[in-house]
């Protein structure tokens, strides 16, 4: 049980300066841990996000008889089990408010003969699951869901899983891992065609393992073919900053007069750096320098400097590479000269809230002019003065509440944030990082508890 946090953030004219560590990689961080436990031997994973989401994953490995423990240096411990050496959990898997754990987890489950029954929190029960129901019964799974799309929902894995050529027909990284992450302890060959490259930290990890897995381009997106019951053994991972939680930071420094930072050691794949690309192109002050390979995947640190932006068209062939970024980049576009369009946005419905809806709606409380369609999003730079805070409404969504905070920082009156426990799922230390900055944030723990078993 968790109370709800509203916090009330205001202009400050503090600049933003200085060398900035984000919060660690979320995406990497559950796969790390979900191959540790697959792998033969323990792993010792570095710079483990310790959100809630990733801990849901940990708490599930677990249930399923994985060793998992944090050492006292920090590091996390994973002893694992093999890609075959999991068993039946004897309760119910409770997946909170992480869509990535709920995928992957239910593929990794679909290559077994045992049932693993999966909920998760009021906001994940709400988003669709046939998505991988689909490729997943293909495979062999049975599987009883509430309306046949959403939690909870029952995974009996079949006892000879079947390989499968399976067209993807949305662009979305965690179905693709869910067939991965199944095909482990499926014998022949599976192949994947997905329609858009989509973030590879799956295939990254897998290779980095030592995993034959071939990655060829197909259309505008790729082929991805593996072939199963290949043994592994652990080997340790280091997890770099999450680009996600950095473009907050990254948003506010371009939008505050005189600031300047880098932000060390951030994972700049580029199937996940459409952010950066975007906010280059409306005049953002931005460099990647020291770049490096850490476990496959490509890391920098990033400088920002404070900037006059200026409006831009973002192509829907973009929304794959920014896909969590589209609530700061209204932010930022909130701030530029001009009209930001932004196209593709379909996916933004079915988030940790309707993401569109919320980003739409919350910058017209801010006096934004904004224009919404079913899959697109345009903005109007410029921002009305207020005479008292804003209320602003998350629904639950993490990222929501991270981004109007940043638009917190520009307004003389500020906003107020119904709730801000859910950044704890992706981001815990980021109230810790403005208040170090010199940030006075006024944070309300409420008497009422967060009941996260609804959302609004
Ligand atoms: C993720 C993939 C994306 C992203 C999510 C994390 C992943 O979702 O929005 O936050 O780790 O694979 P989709 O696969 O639904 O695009």
């Amino acid at each position: 049980m968790s109370y709800k946090k509203s916090v009330l953030i205001k202009k400050q004219d503090i600049a933003i300066k200085g060398i900035i560590d984000v919060a660690p990689d979320k995406s990497i961080s559950h796969r790390a841990l979900i191959f540790a436990a697959l792998a033969y031997g323990k792993t010792k994973i570095s710079n483990l996000l310790e959100g809630e989401d990733v801990l849901k994953t940990a708490q599930a490995l677990r249930q399923m008889g994985v060793d998992i423990s944090k050492n006292s240096d920090g590091s996390w411990s994973v002893i694992g089990v093999g890609y075959c050496g999991l068993n039946e959990s004897n309760d119910v898997v409770d997946m909170g408010n992480s869509g990535t754990a709920a995928r992957l987890l239910s593929g990794m489950v679909s290559s077994y003969d045992f049932v693993t029954f999966f909920t998760g929190d009021g906001s994940l029960r709400k988003r669709p699951m046939k998505r991988i129901f689909e490729p997943l019964s293909l495979i062999g799974a049975s599987i009883t869901s509430r309306q046949n799309n959403f939690m909870p929902f029952a995974i009996k894995g079949s006892k000879i899983p079947l390989a499968i050529d399976y067209k993807m027909n949305v662009a979305s990284a965690q179905v693709k891992s869910a067939i991965l992450l199944a095909s482990l302890n499926i014998r022949g060959q599976t192949n994947i065609f997905e329609p858009e490259k989509c973030r590879d930290h799956t295939e990254i990890m897998m290779k980095y393992l030592g995993l034959k897995i071939e990655v060829s381009d197909f259309d505008n997106g790729r082929k991805i073919s593996f072939n199963g019951m290949q043994e592994f053994d652990a080997k340790d991972f280091e997890i770099c900053g999450d680009i996600s939680s950095a473009a907050f930071l990254i948003v506010a420094c371009l939008v505050v007069k005189d600031s300047k930072i880098v932000i060390r050691n951030i994972g700049v794949n580029p199937l996940r750096d459409g952010i950066i690309k975007t906010l280059q192109e409306m005049g953002g002050n931005i460099l990647l320098k020291n770049q490096r390979l850490i476990g496959g995947e490509l890391v920098a640190d990033i400088e920002v400097e404070y900037s006059e932006l200026k409006s831009v068209n973002v192509s829907a062939k973009r929304a794959p590479s920014m896909i969590d970024e589209y609530p700061i980049l209204s932010i930022a576009a909130a701030h530029a000269k001009g009209v930001t369009r932004m196209n593709g946005l379909a996916e933004l419905k079915v988030k940790e809230s309707n993401r569109l809806f919320m980003i739409a709606e919350n910058l017209s409380k801010c006096g934004v002019e904004v224009n919404m369609g079913d899959d697109y999003l345009e903005v109007k730079g410029g921002i009305k003065s207020n005479n008292e805070p804003i209320n602003i409404s998350t629904s639950m969504d993490h990222r929501i509440a991270m981004s109007f905070f940043v638009m917190g920082i520009t307004r003389d009156c500020g906003v107020l944030i119904d709730d801000f426990s859910m950044v704890d799922t992706s981001f815990p230390n980021f109230l810790k990082i403005f208040s170090d900055l010199g940030y006075k944030i006024d944070d309300n723990i409420n008497s009422n508890f967060l009941d996260k078993n609804q959302s609004s």
